[in-house]
């Protein structure tokens, strides 16, 4: 998608053998490119999120496991830097998934042959990603499309949360590529985008990439939404997932749960939109069974942005003695979930739908 009207990629393998990534701790006041040289680098920028959101986990871990085979192609440094990168987040299933399908393809493979396959699959696992992405985008654009020839005039307005555009994919994103696709078919949006406290990532990352792709959209504080769904402003919600259960229920960026309860509340129709890979097929119960990610309460205590003059600034909140929590996470249970949008299809919230989607066999 666009910054400053030209098609970017979140990563990308460069000619030298490392992998470039835009910095996201830097946007939306700089658009730094970083090139990770070594499976380190590619962990740090998963933990210290410089890149993030599920799908673009899953390919930089990927492409990790490329930068560390590239140093060492042994099974013991295969399997330490597979469990260096699963422990880099915990909450998104992606990682996981990216690390032992390049790991299971490694492994049946000599050593000098896994440097040159790692690169490959972990280019088909980006290419992959945004072929999902954008036919979650025809599928979830067909929603939005009934939502304009269903409601009043004027444009269709739809609540997001976090960031779940592009900027979290290889591209196009998941909930945001219904946007992107709706807007290829001309039909007038409006986008709320909660700011999502702590890091922010609506105001941040949502609000950049809409307004380089020419979306029209407000930013909101992260409770302003069951206002505006009380008050019939909002159409509908799309979010994305960091991992769903095959019965449903799914994993995002904390608040969501809370927006959910009020969608249901308000009868404003609440969508999931993920690709497979962010599907834990071994999971039954998002509440009790998905690790949810704590992080330091210094990203709750102060907020770091752009000063007046241009240059970084943070400041403190909260009373130095006050302690704070930081749970990066929560689960919307499936039954708060309007319809999942995947690469296959839309489906309900269940077992039997997703499991049809894909072709598994409901337990
Ligand atoms: O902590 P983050 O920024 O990695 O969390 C991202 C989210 O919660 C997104 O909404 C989710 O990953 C979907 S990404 C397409």
């Amino acid at each position: 998608m666009l910054i400053h009207g030209l098609p970017h990629r979140t990563i990308w393998p460069a000619a030298s053998g490392a992998v470039e990534i835009i910095d996201q701790t830097k946007l939306p006041h700089a658009v730094e490119i970083v090139a990770l040289e070594t499976v380190d680098d590619a962990v740090r920028a998963i933990s210290t999120m410089q890149v993030r959101g599920a799908p673009l986990i899953g390919a930089t871990a990927a492409w990790g496991l490329a930068l560390a085979v590239r140093g060492d192609s042994s099974d013991a440094f295969l399997t330490e830097a597979g469990a260096r990168l699963k422990a880099s987040r915990p909450t998104a299933v992606n990682l996981a998934w990216a690390v032992d399908r390049v790991t299971a393809i490694l492994r049946a493979l000599p050593a000098s042959a896994r440097e040159a396959a790692a690169y490959a699959e972990a280019a088909a696992i980006a290419e992959e990603d945004v072929a999902a992405c954008r036919a979650i985008g025809e599928h979830g654009a067909d929603l939005i499309e009934a939502a304009a020839g269903a409601g009043s005039e004027g444009p269709v307005n739809i609540l997001t949360h976090c960031n779940a555009g592009w900027l979290a994919a290889v591209d196009w994103g998941t909930a945001l590529a219904p946007i992107y696709v709706a807007q290829e078919r001309g039909i007038p949006l409006h986008v709320w985008v909660d700011e999502t406290r702590p890091r922010n990532q609506g105001a941040a990352l949502t609000a950049f990439e809409l307004g380089e792709q020419g979306v029209a959209h407000t930013v909101i504080v992260d409770n302003a939404g069951g206002h505006l769904m009380q008050h019939g402003r909002v159409d509908l919600c799309i979010v994305g997932a960091d991992r769903l259960t095959r019965t449903g229920d799914a994993a995002n960026k904390i608040g969501t749960y809370l927006k959910a309860l009020a969608a249901a509340d308000c009868k404003v129709p609440f969508y999931v939109a993920a690709p497979s890979s962010t599907i834990d097929w071994t999971l039954t119960d998002g509440v009790r069974q998905i690790p949810i990610e704590e992080r330091g309460g210094e990203e709750v205590t102060h907020m770091r942005g752009a000063l007046a003059d241009g240059s970084w600034g943070e400041v403190r909140l909260t009373p130095q003695a006050s302690p704070a929590a930081n749970f990066a996470f929560d689960v919307t249970p499936a039954r708060l979930i309007t319809d999942i949008v995947t690469e296959r299809g839309v489906s309900p919230a269940t077992e039997a739908g997703l499991a049809a989607l894909f072709g598994k066999t409901p337990l």
